[in-house]
């Protein structure tokens, strides 16, 4: 008998791309067109994308760019009746650690300036607002705000990740960052 465990991360395969769609167009205004993922898996080496399963049930994902020394979070997600607990947190937190993997210093994102649920996300894991981009958001012109990481390698921000990363035991997330620094 396989043993499945209750909530696992994994790589997002292209066959999971139709049950991110499903979420994708359940809690996004302005969903990633079709092609959007099979081609962010098939042609960018640059990206990155992962899920969260529920007893083998895609309920979450995620994914980011890294460019040079940045990571930039593309997208993260939670199916609508999942929120609230505590699987952003996986998803994010298992962002960060491969940005470590990645070799990344930093970690920029881009969210809508009324989307309190994700600031306040970002923000425990210690990003910080530096600015807005007016009207960026066409479907409904709201201001988009800009997140960054301090350098993840600063001693107070790896502290941080470090103490929630050790809080959450979920299979596939990785390894903990080094608690050196410099790495
Ligand atoms: C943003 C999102 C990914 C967070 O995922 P989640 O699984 O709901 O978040 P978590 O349960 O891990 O909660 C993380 C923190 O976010 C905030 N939060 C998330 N959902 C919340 C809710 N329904 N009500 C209040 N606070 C909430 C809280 O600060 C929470 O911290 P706490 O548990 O210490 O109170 C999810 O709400 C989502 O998919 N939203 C729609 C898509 C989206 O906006 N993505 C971000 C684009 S930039």
């Amino acid at each position: 008998m396989q043993v499945v465990p209750r909530i696992a991360i994994e790589r997002m395969r292209p066959e999971d791309i139709p049950a991110v769609q499903v979420i994708e167009r359940e809690i996004f205004l302005s969903p990633w067109p079709r092609n959007a993922y099979a081609t962010e898996l098939a042609q960018n080496r640059q990206a990155s994308y992962i899920v969260l399963r529920e007893d083998g049930e895609l309920v979450g994902y995620a994914g980011l760019w890294k460019v040079v020394h940045e990571a930039h979070v593309t997208t993260i997600g939670v199916r609508g009746r999942e929120q609230g607990k505590g699987y952003g947190k996986t998803l994010f937190a298992a962002l960060i650690q491969r940005s470590y993997d990645l070799g990344a210093r930093w970690m920029t994102l881009e969210v809508r300036a009324g989307n309190d649920n994700a600031v306040r996300l970002y923000e425990w894991f210690g990003f910080k607002s530096i600015g807005r981009r007016r009207g960026y958001y066409t479907d409904n012109g709201e201001d988009a705000v800009i997140m960054w990481s301090d350098s993840i390698h600063a001693p107070a921000f790896k502290r941080r990740f470090l103490d929630i990363f050790r809080g959450i035991d979920v299979p596939g997330i990785g390894t903990a960052p080094s608690a050196e620094y410099p790495l």
